[in-house]
């Protein structure tokens, strides 16, 4: 089978009996065997047998797990070819809004992420690719330094009550969260780890903080934080140079988690209103707050579709989950007066899908992408909106 082009989740696209097949590690122009895994009526998803003639494009790929662990799609191609196949089908996403992104902005490729989660069943490790087993690592090269240097005390714990492990690094500091029963013995590892917590309650040392330029967040056990610290640090001074151009001084921030971007961009307006729907996350808004001394934003634990009054405020920052924004978001953004969105997104689709609803009001005036997740096919964009008419 002749491999045609890629598709946006890093798979090699086919054709058999009329019907598309998507490859795991296949690329453009190569020729290869293939077993279809999955069949379903519109697609198959296959996996390479034999590669009969080799892209140029491909390297052998660093980490001893790809092609079997599910986490990274796009070790087989370098760098530079991966921030070009990530524009290129960005573009093609984008095309029918008449759109492109400006740029990608990149830091490291490899050690970059600040949390893991292992799955354990009879032993720890990801999940394979396209599957629920689950295979054994003792290192993933995604991951930044003090993780690795973590995963080798693991073995020491008794899984048997345990279904998932993270581990996470902010500020040269680890955290362990063991979620499962409450019944778990942590004797054996308590001196490897700076905190430990047992589902979400700290059963031992303090808790961490993480500093992004000159702000502090506590990280919690199970809340959101950005995975990509460095790269995370980048969009967020894109965010508050964007405020400051724009000259915004009251600033909406829907799904705002633990006040990352709230705080982050606090000094150069003159107020923010955070909202949150995970208590958690809102109680460490409050406490970012206060860790940072900061007066001018204020939170509230609640669902976005309840947003109400927004006209008040010039600009709203939106940073939904993959699912995007809700239909209520949108029709309350397009039926309001506010003069500037700032759009994160960590979905390309269902970004496309709002901004086809948003454009009816707003230009979409630039789409800034972020390489927040290298060697797998996710991306953050960050668009800029303004209105078109009151
Ligand atoms: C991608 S995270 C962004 C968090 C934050 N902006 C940051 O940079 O750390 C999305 C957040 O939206 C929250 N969320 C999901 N659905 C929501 C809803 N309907 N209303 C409010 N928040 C929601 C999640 O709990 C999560 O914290």
């Amino acid at each position: 089978m002749q491999i045609v082009k890629m598709d946006n989740q890093g798979r090699g696209i086919t054709y058999y009996n009329d019907k598309i097949v998507f490859v795991n590690n296949a690329l453009p122009l190569e020729d290869v065997d293939i077993s279809i895994t999955l069949d379903k009526k519109k697609y198959s998803v296959a996996s390479v047998t034999k590669y009969n003639k080799i892209s140029n494009f491909r390297i052998k790929p660093k980490c001893k797990y790809y092609g079997i662990c599910g986490g990274c799609q796009l070790e087989h191609i370098t760098y530079t070819d991966e921030l070009d196949y990530k524009t290129n089908y960005l573009n093609d996403i984008f095309k029918s809004l008449g759109v492109k992104t400006d740029r990608i902005i990149t830091n490291k490729d490899y050690n970059y992420r600040d949390k893991i989660t292992l799955k354990v069943n009879k032993c720890i490790g990801f999940y394979k690719l396209n599957s629920n087993d689950i295979i054994s690592i003792d290192k993933c090269i995604i991951a930044d330094n003090l993780i690795n240097d973590k995963i080798k005390y693991l073995k020491l714990i008794d899984t048997t009550n345990i279904k998932e492990i993270i581990i996470k690094s902010f500020d040269s500091k680890s955290m362990l969260v063991l979620n499962g029963s409450n019944d778990i013995d942590i004797s054996k590892i308590s001196k490897y780890f700076d905190t430990i917590y047992i589902n979400n309650r700290l059963v031992s040392g303090n808790r961490i903080i993480a500093t992004i330029d000159n702000i502090k967040y506590y990280i919690a056990p199970n809340g959101f934080f950005q995975v990509n610290i460095s790269i995370a640090e980048m969009m967020f001074k894109y965010i508050k140079k964007l405020c400051v151009n724009k000259k915004v001084e009251r600033i909406l921030d829907l799904y705002c988690g633990c006040g990352s971007i709230s705080l982050f961009i606090a000094d150069s307006v003159k107020y923010v209103y955070g909202v949150e729907l995970n208590k958690e996350s809102i109680k460490d808004a409050n406490n970012n707050k206060k860790l940072n001394n900061i007066t001018n934003v204020d939170f509230s634990c609640d669902t976005t579709d309840n947003i109400d009054n927004i006209s008040s405020f010039d600009t709203v920052i939106v940073d939904p989950p993959r699912s995007g924004l809700s239909k209520k978001v949108i029709q309350k953004l397009l039926s309001s007066k506010i003069k500037n969105i700032i759009y994160v997104s960590c979905d390309p689709i269902t970004l496309k899908r709002d901004l086809t609803y948003l454009k009816d009001k707003y230009n979409i005036e630039s789409i800034t992408t972020f390489d927040m997740f290298p060697n797998t096919y996710h991306v953050e964009n960050v668009v800029t909106l303004t209105r078109i008419s009151p």
